[in-house]
């Protein structure tokens, strides 16, 4: 093997920040690097070229886990939907890199609103158990803890109205930045700490939909739901967090900038409006869709 060369155990590249971050390493130095996919159903993914390997197998399967892992240096680890809330699933993982003395492991976590000691959030103590067992595991490590996606509103439409909760500033950011950011700390060595990563700026409901507006060229407004609304609008298994995220918005814990993206990148996140500029087509279907569920199906 060349010296320097990594080869990368990647999961969720069927997702969001997976996804992306299979776009950079596309474009990035390939001939430094060398990434295993792991992934659920491969016909989901977009076609990439030879140097991805791919490895069909989830994450309950910790014999899976091994045969995608062998001959990898580095592990990026990203889980998402319901299997969010067990935490057995990327702990089986972070078990196959320690026995395989994995030099650098990173994890994208929960928010830091929810993921502490005692939260009531189930992503949020999936997160947290996750997260310890990366610290416990003497494995060098960088966790990411990202702020709100961007993305996230595109759950929250009703009747071509933003329905959001009261006081709702929030520090947005676009998933391309977490994969960006995890994709720069892959190429660096382990600086094993927890990154809190925000947007660039804080963004009211008023400043969401004007800049929905001029974007889509629409005239939306904003209306305003109680938390038990959003709550009874999730599915069972999400509703906790749900609850809790709500609650720790209307606190404010959700109105905080940091400034980690900037310090290792050198330049600011993507403006919200740049995101929903990025992703106009996304967002006028998800104002037709109509539905706010704020998450996931129900
Ligand atoms: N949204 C937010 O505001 C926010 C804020 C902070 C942190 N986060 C965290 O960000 C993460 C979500 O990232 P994302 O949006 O990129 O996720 P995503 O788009 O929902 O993608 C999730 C990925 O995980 C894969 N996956 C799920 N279960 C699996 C299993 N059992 N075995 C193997 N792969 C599995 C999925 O594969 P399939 O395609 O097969 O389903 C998919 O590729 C979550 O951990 C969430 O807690 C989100």
């Amino acid at each position: 093997m060349k010296k320097g060369f990594e080869t990368i155990f990647v999961t969720g590249a069927t997702g969001k920040i997976g996804s992306y971050l299979c776009e950079l390493a596309e474009e990035s130095r390939v001939d430094n690097f060398g990434i295993h996919l792991f992934v659920r159903d491969p016909s989901k993914l977009k076609s990439f070229k030879p140097y991805f390997k791919i490895f069909k197998g989830d994450l309950t399967d910790e014999k899976a886990i091994k045969r995608a892992m062998a001959g990898c240096t580095k592990v990026f680890l990203v889980i998402g939907g319901k299997s969010c809330i067990d935490s057995a699933l990327e702990n089986n993982a972070i078990k196959v890199a320690k026995q395989l003395k994995i030099s650098h492991i990173i994890k994208i976590s929960g928010g830091n609103a929810v993921t502490y000691a005692g939260t009531t959030s189930t992503v949020g103590q999936a997160h947290f158990r996750n997260e310890t067992a990366i610290m416990k595991s003497g494995l060098d490590f960088d966790i990411i803890r990202p702020a709100f996606f961007s993305q996230n509103i595109f759950r929250q439409f009703l009747s071509k109205n933003f329905v959001c909760p009261d006081s709702f500033d929030m520090a947005y950011i676009d998933y391309r930045d977490l994969a960006r950011y995890g994709w720069c700390l892959l190429q660096a060595a382990p600086l094993n700490r927890i990154h809190h990563l925000s947007g660039q700026k804080l963004v009211s409901p008023q400043q969401v939909v004007s800049v929905i507006n001029r974007v889509l060229g629409q005239k939306l407004e904003v209306v305003n739901k109680p938390i038990e609304w959003f709550v009874t609008n999730v599915p069972d298994w999400y509703s906790s967090h749900v609850k809790l995220v709500l609650e720790k918005v209307a606190e404010g814990t959700y109105s905080v900038l940091t400034n980690d993206y900037e310090k290792l990148m050198g330049c600011p996140p993507i403006s919200f409006e740049d995101t929903m500029n990025l992703d106009k087509k996304k967002l006028a279907w998800s104002v037709d869709q109509n539905k706010a569920l704020w998450g996931h199906d129900k």
